[in-house]
């Protein structure tokens, strides 16, 4: 434990310093300017939680108990001593993606599993707090814990197309949806074999959104929430927003083609089959 507040500030700044963090501030400041070009998230639209646990060793680990902590409105027995960085909420990926610093704050969950210590580098008390989707993110995580999957991180994202997908009653079905967005470009079915989930319009930042999404993960690595956007898994922040790309493009194609007035004809069932049965990079 630490013992004092020159301590504690010391501590703080070795967190912010370590070298293993500085690839991944590299990746989220440039992912987060890849959303913001994509038009992807608009003010502060999007969030991501990546757990760095392996990152800190046990001794480390354990001197993060010592920041304030907040009750979660759920146990997570799974994730009791895990650390994540999370973006802040109400923080813009514009901005992030000149200061990733200043635009996240590290979360610490306890030894009980119901609550957690946020550290953000402000020595005058706690100024970012996690994003309002962090029932979410923690649920995830844990799943993906329990499971021993290699993904890391989760990234939400308003996918413009795909939000306007949705918004399209005939594609408002798991069935649907993959269809044509397996249909509209090989990629998608190459690199997501398993297609998206799709969760009907559920208030976001509840609990409710959480279990949905929770289910929606048990056979995705992507999951669509009905005209609000989606979320993707991934082993890298670059992953995560790869499997959004590729379908956004699926998405993309859909209404190139219906603005010319035209239907398109999409892959085969056979062409699709060709595609399953391939070697090609998965
Ligand atoms: P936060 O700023 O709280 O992360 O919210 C953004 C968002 O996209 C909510 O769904
Ligand atoms: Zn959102």
């Amino acid at each position: 434990m630490i013992g004092n507040i020159d301590n504690l500030l010391n501590f703080t700044n070795d967190i912010y310093q370590k070298k293993e963090l500085k690839p991944v501030f590299v990746q989220i400041a440039d992912i987060a300017q890849h959303l913001w070009e994509h038009g992807w998230a608009e003010r502060n639209a999007g969030n991501f939680s990546i757990n760095i646990t392996s990152l800190f060793h046990i001794k480390e680990l354990e001197r993060f108990s010592a920041y304030p902590f907040f009750p979660l409105q759920k146990r997570y027995p799974d994730l009791a001593r895990t650390l994540f960085l999370v973006s802040g909420t109400g923080t813009r990926m514009r901005d992030m993606a000149r200061n990733p610093v200043e635009n996240i704050c590290f979360v610490y969950i306890s030894d009980s599993g119901s609550a957690f210590h946020i550290i953000d580098g402000n020595q005058e008390g706690v100024s970012i707090r996690p994003t309002s989707e962090l029932a979410t993110h923690l649920a995830i995580q844990q799943q993906l814990l329990q499971k021993k999957s290699p993904e890391k991180v989760i990234l939400h994202a308003h996918v413009t197309e795909l939000i306007a997908l949705t918004h399209l009653a005939p594609f408002t079905t798991e069935l649907a949806v993959n269809s044509l967005l397996w249909g509209m470009h090989p990629e998608s079915l190459l690199f997501l074999p398993d297609g998206v989930g799709f969760i009907p319009y559920t208030l976001a930042g509840t609990e409710t959104i959480a279990g949905a999404t929770l289910k929606g993960f048990e056979k995705h690595k992507v999951v669509l929430w009905e005209k609000h956007g989606c979320i993707a898994l991934g082993k890298t922040v670059s992953e995560a927003f790869d499997y959004l790309d590729i379908i956004a493009k699926s998405a993309k194609i859909y209404f190139q083609c219906k603005s010319t007035g035209m239907e398109p004809q999409g892959l085969t069932g056979e062409q699709l089959q060709e595609i399953r049965n391939s070697e090609i990079v998965k």
